[in-house]
C-alpha cells in the first residue's frame, strides 16, 4: 500500500490540517489546563475532552493510507498511549500524573516530525 503521509488515499484531510485544526489546539489546552491547575469540574471536563480527540486523532492518523512507516506507527502508538493515560489520569483528578503522561506524549510530536514533517 502507498503511504500518503500528507493526506489520506481517498478523504479530503491533509495531514496538515489535522495537525493545525486538532492536533495543536488540544496539545496546547492541554498543557496550559494542566500547567494552571483544574479548579472546576468544567476544567476537568475540558482536559478530558481534549486528551480524548488527540486519542482520537490517532486513529486518523494511522487510516487511509497514511502511515508510511514504523516509525510513524510506533510514534502514534505513543500518542494513543499516552493520551489514554492523560485521560485516565484526569478521570481521576490527578494533575501529576496527567503531567507526566503529557511529557512522555510530546515525545511522540517530535519523533513523527523528525522522520516525516518536511523542513521549511
Ligand atoms: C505519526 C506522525 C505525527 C505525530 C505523532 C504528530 N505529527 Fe504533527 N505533523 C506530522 C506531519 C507528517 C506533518 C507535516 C504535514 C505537512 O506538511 O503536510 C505535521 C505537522 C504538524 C504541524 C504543522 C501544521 C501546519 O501545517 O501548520 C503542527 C503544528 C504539528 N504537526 C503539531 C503536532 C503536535 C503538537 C503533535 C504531538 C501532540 C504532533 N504534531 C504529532 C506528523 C505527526
Amino acid at each position: 500500500m502507498m503511504a500518503q503521509v500528507k493526506q489520506g488515499k481517498t478523504r479530503p484531510l491533509k495531514t496538515g490540517q489535522l495537525m493545525k485544526g486538532l492536533v495543536k489546539p488540544n496539545c496546547t489546552q492541554l498543557k496550559k489546563g494542566l500547567d494552571a491547575g483544574p479548579d472546576s469540574d468544567k476544567a476537568w471536563a475540558e482536559l478530558a475532552m481534549n486528551a480524548a480527540l488527540i486519542n482520537e486523532i490517532s486513529y486518523t492518523l494511522m487510516a487511509d493510507g497514511r502511515c508510511p512507516d514504523g516509525t510513524w506507527a510506533k510514534a502514534n502508538d505513543t500518542l494513543r498511549e499516552c493520551s489514554s493515560a492523560i485521560l485516565k489520569a484526569v478521570n481521576s483528578k490527578n494533575v501529576e500524573e496527567a503531567k507526566k503522561a503529557f511529557s512522555a506524549m510530546v515525545k511522540a510530536c517530535s519523533t513523527c516530525h523528525d522522520a516525516h514533517k518536511k523542513k521549511k
